[in-house]
């Protein structure tokens, strides 16, 4: 008899060469030039699927396609779980800070370094490890397992939506669980309750019609750069809050209570400048950091473009300028709301000399995760099987999109069982994941799954 523990860990440097062969596929979804690689990787990740037993179909949409597989072995009358992930990853190019490739893995003090290695191929491989070890030991699932891995997370999961609307009966479940996210530090479990939306904006402002001489126009023409500047300076009060006239309406404050509780999961000053390098701590006015993160809205800019930026100096007033602008978003917020109320103030307040115009990208929404489902107490129970230690519960900063869609058009219950760390440089360089929250993660997946047979 090999139980699903021993078999995870006879496996473990198999299950370690398998997640560095799906890495070195370069699965960027944001560039259409990697769509053939998203591709392969898709089939890659089905082909493992079906090797372990599952049903496995590549569902095509108009973009990436949807890997779904299942297992129903367990029978009908017992429970399913949906597992989700995500196999596609962000842009990495060596020269944005890479101390080595970002698609050939490589190993160092017992951390996996690659695009991917923690969000999310390395922690969504983390569950479908721990699915294996179950249905290729003696043991077997006690569980139904539907496995539905997507390929545009992080281009806001434009049609992942459609179609779970589409295949409500299909996806039927107990729970939903998910690890896409961090746990509070290495020694310390937690469990994923808010996620943050976010609705993703382009700002254009256009002055004259084409590029001037900045000596024979500067000066009686407004520099659309500078017209942009001034219009993204009147998106903050001075107290770090958002200016846009509406934009808090629809925030849930919280309760005296949850305050409490937040505060202790809450960085200190010290770990955030050491995690970020900043030489100070910002925000907005009258909350914590954690509350910054995971309770309160913010308005970023995420990129800038205008004029000359070579090598040199070129005396030019130029054009046009542009800014990409998102908003994170709490429970209860719109996006489509926040991109209308961003929309009609920048009109209000763009100045008569300049055009300006705001698209709308993409959005996401919000989620918040009821902590008194049963569910809950199983999750609890697995991190303290896998871990040794009873998880706390954490408001998060960043947005996985589909989790509403999955409260609310499956009704299900969605736990959010991350592995990552805030240090392993997701969307950054030199991203990596420990291996041993590698291993931690498959055996507390094990338990999860075997814990779900009680729901
Ligand atoms: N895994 C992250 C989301 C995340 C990060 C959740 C940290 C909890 C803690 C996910 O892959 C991600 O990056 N999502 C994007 C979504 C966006 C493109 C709609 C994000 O948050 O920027
Ligand atoms: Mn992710
Ligand atoms: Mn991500």
């Amino acid at each position: 008899m090999v139980s699903p523990h021993e078999y995870a860990r006879s496996q473990q440097p198999a299950f370690l060469e398998q997640l560095k062969e799906l890495i070195r596929i370069p699965s960027v979804s944001t560039n259409p030039e990697n769509a053939g690689d998203v591709r392969r990787a898709a089939e890659w990740l089905a082909a493992d699927m079906r090797r372990i037993g599952m049903d496995v179909e590549i569902v095509d949409t108009p973009g990436h396609p949807i890997v779904y597989g299942e297992w129903l072995g367990a029978g009908p009358d017992k429970p399913t779980v949906l597992i989700y992930g995500h196999y596609d990853v962000q842009p990495a190019e060596r020269e944005t800070g890479w101390d080595t490739d970002p698609f050939e893995p490589v190993i160092k003090d017992g951390k996996l370094y690659a695009r991917g290695s923690s969000d999310d191929k390395g922690q969504m491989f983390a569950q479908l490890k721990a699915v294996e070890s179950l249905l290729l030991s003696d043991a077997k699932s006690p569980v139904n397992i539907k496995f539905l891995a997507e390929g545009e997370e992080e281009v806001s999961s434009l049609h992942l939506g459609e179609f779970v609307t589409a295949n409500r009966e299909r996806l039927k479940a107990d729970v939903c669980v998910i690890s896409d996210s961090g746990i509070l530090a290495k020694d310390q479990p937690s469990i994923v309750y808010s996620l943050r939306g976010l609705t993703y904006m382009e700002l254009h402002v256009q002055g004259p019609d084409k590029d001037l001489h900045s000596g024979g126009f500067g000066g009686g023409v407004h520099n659309p750069a500078q017209a942009l500047c001034e219009l993204i300076a009147a998106l903050h009060n001075p107290d770090g809050s958002i200016a846009v006239p509406g934009f808090y309406d629809d925030v849930l404050p919280l309760s005296a209570q949850e305050r409490e509780e937040i505060k202790k999961t809450d960085w200190t000053e010290e770990e955030w400048l050491r995690i970020t390098g900043v030489p100070q701590v910002w925000g907005e006015a009258g909350y914590s950091l954690r509350e910054r993160i995971g309770a309160r809205p913010t308005l970023e800019v995420n990129g800038l473009l205008s004029g000359f930026t070579g090598e040199g100096a070129k005396t030019v007033l130029p054009a046009k300028a542009m800014a990409k602008i998102s908003c994170r978003l709490v429970a209860n917020q719109s996006p489509q709301r926040i991109y209308e109320l961003v929309r009609d103030y920048i009109a209000q307040i763009t100045p008569p000399t300049v055009r300006s115009e705001v698209r709308l990208l993409h959005t996401g929404e919000p989620a918040l995760v009821d902590l008194n489902s049963p569910a809950i107490q199983l999750a609890i129970t697995a991190y303290e099987k896998g871990w040794g230690k009873t998880p706390v519960f954490v408001r998060e900063g960043g947005s996985i999109p589909i989790v509403a869609d999955f409260q609310r058009e499956l009704g299900l219950p969605v736990i959010l069982m991350g592995f990552g760390l805030d240090t392993d440089g997701a969307h950054g360089p030199n991203e990596h994941f420990d291996i041993e929250m590698y291993y931690r993660g498959i055996d507390t997946a094990i338990y999860f799954l075997q814990e779900a047979a009680k729901l």
